[in-house]
């Protein structure tokens, strides 16, 4: 039996291949997803959410000069051995847990030229399965992960899925903004719709409804048709908003409301956000940001 048809989703697709000008100067050398939260890189939190999912195999859509993320999760024999030879058990767990997450392939995207390019050049690696999606940028603290939820809903509903959540109308600029209508379900009252259409960071006004969507999906591998036929937007960009607003006019596409907290950490302040959400619920860090948080206030 193919994957497809036992409704598992075994590989999801990381793209990691952009310039991150949102945070320059800083990412002009370091990728931004290599900035920490805590003690670990943006992009781990995305690794461990596919992990967490049951997801075998990360595709990475990278870029020549982005090494250091392929590297974070491949072993470091020196480094164990030197953590073994001083019985840093701890450090040891942490550093080995890295290279068994889950199978990590790369593939090269030539030019940044927008999500729904980095998607095409994931085609042969993804082959003929539903697959998921993980923009790492928007980091969700969800319990279960939210591309778990998702896998809930597609085996209920099969087709593509988009997370969801409302959007304060100031910020439907910043997002993928859906058309859609409630599906009934006793598992996911009043979380689950059909979405009629779709359309990329409109204007402040002018969103069909206020459900973004937030960088998780799962996607049928017709999908690549679609995105094969996508039209360059103004910036020479394919946009996966707009291969998978023709999709929706012909087979089924689903947006589930997830359970969550999102940061969008490849900005200033949603970055500055999540820091503090992770912090505070660390068993060590939590104390010191709680005192250092009162002393501000009391300023
Ligand atoms: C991308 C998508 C957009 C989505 C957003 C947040 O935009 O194109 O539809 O709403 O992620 O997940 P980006 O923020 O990468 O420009």
């Amino acid at each position: 039996m193919t994957h497809s048809a036992t409704g598992v989703i075994r590989k999801a697709v990381i793209p990691v291949a952009g310039f991150g000008t949102r945070m320059l100067p800083l990412t002009k050398a370091l990728p931004k997803e290599m900035m920490p939260i805590c003690n670990k890189p943006i992009i781990q939190y995305a690794v461990e959410e596919a992990a967490a999912s049951g997801i075998e195999e990360v595709i990475l859509i990278t870029r020549a000069d982005k090494s250091i993320l392929e590297s974070y999760f491949v072993p470091n024999p020196d480094l164990e051995r030197f953590l073994e030879d001083r019985g840093r058990e701890q450090e040891l767990r942490l550093v080995r847990d890295l290279s068994s997450l889950v199978r990590i392939s790369t593939v090269r995207q030539p030019s940044p030229r927008g999500l729904g390019d980095a998607l095409r050049w994931a085609r042969s690696a993804v082959g003929d399965e539903t697959f998921a999606v993980i923009l790492p940028d928007a980091v969700i603290d969800a319990h279960p992960p939210v591309l778990a939820q998702l896998m809930a809903a597609y085996h209920l509903h099969p087709g593509c899925w988009v997370a969801t959540q409302p959007v304060e109308p100031a910020d439907v600029s910043r997002f993928g903004m859906l058309e859609v209508t409630s599906v009934e379900n006793a598992s996911f009252p009043g979380r689950l719709f059909r979405v009629s259409s779709m359309i990329e960071k409109p204007r402040t006004g002018e969103a069909p409804s206020n459900y973004g969507v937030f960088g998780r999906y799962l996607l049928r591998p017709e999908i690549f048709d679609f995105l094969d036929s996508a039209q360059a937007d103004a910036k020479g960009e394919i946009q996966l908003t707009d291969a998978l607003a023709e999709y929706c006019q012909r087979a089924p596409l689903y947006a589930l409301r997830f359970e969550g907290m999102h940061y969008d950490a490849g900005d200033r302040s949603g970055y500055l956000q999540v820091m503090l959400h992770f912090a505070l619920k660390d068993a060590e860090l939590g104390a010191a940001v709680h005192r250092l948080l009162a002393t501000l206030g009391s300023n």
